[in-house]
């Protein structure tokens, strides 16, 4: 965890603020990062929320996130937009980066809202590198769709008011797609879900901010073993793999409890996890605070 002080809070529509940190002064800079990755912000009020970076991995003494305030806020955003001031320090965690930039000769991004946030610094990294890149960037209005003002006088980049022009026409869009274009898109699920019935799965980069709802079998009991630390810790049906590691005295951090954010993660030595995240976890990783275990027991790297 870093340590980092809220330098400036700035309005960039009616509900989003762009939040500035600074390093603190005793460690000069924040630890690096890349396009598409996102830190966990440690709030005053004890709740840990997720933002993705989308200031510049060039400057390493401040990191730019920006928070929507959502009325169904479960704290977080309401905390941020209703009683955080300027000087506060905060616990930022490291970045983490679950929607890389993948090497590509040219690159289409798709934005809807307040999802232009890991976007930003992408198409900052492909004009950088001098490769062709557009920008799609739909909202309501201009003046409700962060960063639009900043965006707008860059070439490629097309901003779309829903509210006037219609939703961008996706299929379109696909279909006059060069072969070797990488999709990156970030956004409502409407959006997401139009995305992925249009474009090739081979070429689509997709972030989310919330799980997408998917059924799955009957929650079953099963036991976790600690490997590095010794114990078993038995995991009832009603209750989540993160929550019994917690009540035996083996808490980890944990940021959405979604399984979105990555915060959670743990190494599985043996047994077969049932995946329930929508992150993708990489082979033998699981994120305890949704996924269980096919298996009686799982083995686990704690
Ligand atoms: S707490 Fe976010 S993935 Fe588990």
């Amino acid at each position: 965890m870093q340590q980092a002080v809220l330098a400036r809070i700035d309005r960039v529509t009616d509900d989003v603020v762009a939040l500035t940190l600074a390093a603190d002064a005793d460690e000069g800079e924040l630890a690096p990062w890349e396009p598409g990755a996102h830190i966990d912000l440690s709030l005053p009020n004890w709740l840990t929320r997720q933002y993705s970076l989308c200031g510049d991995p060039a400057d390493r003494a401040t990191y730019r996130v920006a928070v929507r305030y959502d009325p169904l806020s479960r704290g977080g955003s309401e905390y941020v937009h209703r009683f955080l001031r300027p000087g506060r320090r905060l616990g930022v965690s490291l970045p983490r980066n679950h929607f890389p930039l993948v090497a590509a000769p040219r690159y289409l991004f798709l934005a809807g809202g307040i999802g232009i946030t890991p976007l930003l610094p992408m198409l900052r990294a492909a004009r950088a590198r001098q490769l062709p890149a557009e920008l799609v960037y739909s909202g309501p209005t201009a003046e409700s769709m962060p960063f639009a003002d900043e965006l707008r006088p860059l070439s490629g980049v097309r901003i779309v008011e829903t509210k006037r022009q219609g939703r961008q026409d996706l299929e379109a869009l696909a279909a006059t797609l060069e072969g070797d274009t990488l999709v990156y898109c970030c956004g409502p699920a409407s959006m997401l879900a139009a995305a992925e019935a249009v474009f090739p799965v081979e070429r689509l980069h997709t972030e989310r901010f919330q799980p997408v709802a998917r059924a799955f079998g009957p929650d079953t009991a099963f036991e976790a073993v600690c490997a590095r630390s010794g114990g078993t810790v038995a995991v009832p049906a009603d209750e989540s793999l993160l929550d019994a590691l917690a009540h035996a005295g083996r808490p980890l951090p944990s940021g959405c409890r979604e399984g979105v954010c990555g915060s959670c993660e743990i190494t599985v030595l043996d047994g077969a996890p049932e995946h329930r995240d929508d992150i993708g976890a990489p082979e033998g990783r699981m994120y305890p605070c949704v996924s269980r275990a096919l298996s009686p027991r799982l083995v686990l790297d704690l």
